[in-house]
């Protein structure tokens, strides 16, 4: 293999340079020229491509966002699409694809290896951590510890004024950001997709509270599929239970930032692993860790199975916040 591209799609995720940058240097090491293309799919059905050089990695490592841009295609969900992407691969000469995303990005990916027989693997970066087969993706430790840091504050003026707030988190369909910041800001409740809670539920567990003894009370919610429900829950509670209910949605925020060095380092192991696994003959896998072990999973099985937030950190949530 003397040629590949890479890639960056879906939503952006911290750690996503420092894993360009750990393709690259692994490749160009390894004397293979490699191609960044730009915005993802978009990219590759409009021939947006830039080839990149050892030296253009310096001072990414740290940064958050991607130099590649990224994008979610609607056009690559379509065969002709998908055609053209292929051949402008193949008129640029890329033998192989690195793919750094979500598991929609993977089904694209996999669409590429089964129609048009390019090879690819996938490194998992998403905050969300929802892709199925992996512990960890690029960008979540980071997202939890950003959401973090905005719940620490938002307890110190909850308290002071005796409030509930609810702490709108980010997570479409996936509880995973909602569970560990909840249990790491000491949540009373964690709201998710997986775990539903009628309001007179919650406000029986709040007045519980109150007479215990609690004046604050934190709520943290995964957005799911609508962004913004944190208003309805607290005017549903204002107008039920006379609490004084307050909302934060800490939104796109949580996607932006400088990595962690969790994430710094697990991107620089995925990212040089690809290329090894790519340039070894494989294809259509995943890389992504079991502990501290890197694994290789098939696309098939990450794309046909979902991975759930663990509910156990919910239930530990709700016997710490007494
Ligand atoms: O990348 C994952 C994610 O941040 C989800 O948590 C969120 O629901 C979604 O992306 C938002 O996407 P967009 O920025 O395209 O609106």
């Amino acid at each position: 293999m003397k040629k590949i591209g890479v890639y960056t799609s879906g939503g952006d995720a911290p750690g996503m340079n420092a894993a360009i940058r750990a393709v690259v240097r692994t490749a160009v090491t390894k004397n293979i020229e490699v191609i960044g293309i730009m915005q993802g799919y978009v990219g590759m059905i409009e021939n947006k491509m830039t080839p990149l050089l050892m030296r253009d990695m310096a001072n990414i490592i740290q940064r958050g966002g991607t130099i590649l841009k990224t994008g979610r295609s609607l056009e690559f969900l379509k065969p002709e699409f998908r055609k053209k992407a292929s051949e402008n691969l193949k008129s640029a000469g890329i033998e192989g694809l690195i793919c750094i995303g979500g598991d929609g990005s993977f089904r694209g990916a996999q669409a590429l290896f089964s129609e048009h027989k390019i090879p690819v693997i996938g490194i998992c970066g998403t905050i969300d951590n929802d892709v199925f087969g992996t512990d960890d993706t690029i960008g979540f430790d980071t997202a939890i510890n950003t959401a973090l840091d905005a719940i620490d504050k938002i307890r110190d003026t909850a308290d002071s004024h005796d409030r509930v707030f609810i702490v709108e988190v980010m997570g479409r369909n996936s509880g995973y950001i909602a569970s560990h910041v909840g249990v790491a800001g000491g949540a009373e409740e964690i709201l998710t997709p997986e775990n539903i809670l009628p309001v007179d539920k919650i406000i029986d567990r709040l007045k519980e509270s109150r007479l215990r003894g609690k004046t604050s009370s934190i709520i943290v919610t995964a957005e799911g599929q609508k962004p913004g429900r944190a208003y309805d829950l607290a005017d549903a509670i204002r107008k039920k239970s006379g609490l004084d209910a307050k909302v934060c949605i800490l939104g796109h925020q949580q996607r932006g930032g400088s990595p962690t060095a969790h994430d710094r380092i697990l991107a620089s192991r995925l990212g040089s692993a690809a290329v090894l696994s790519l340039i070894s003959g494989k294809s259509n896998m995943m890389i992504g860790n079991r502990g501290a072990d890197l694994i290789e999973v098939s696309l098939d099985i990450v794309t046909k199975n979902e991975k759930h937030g663990d509910v156990t950190l919910i239930q530990l949530a709700k016997t710490l916040s007494v």
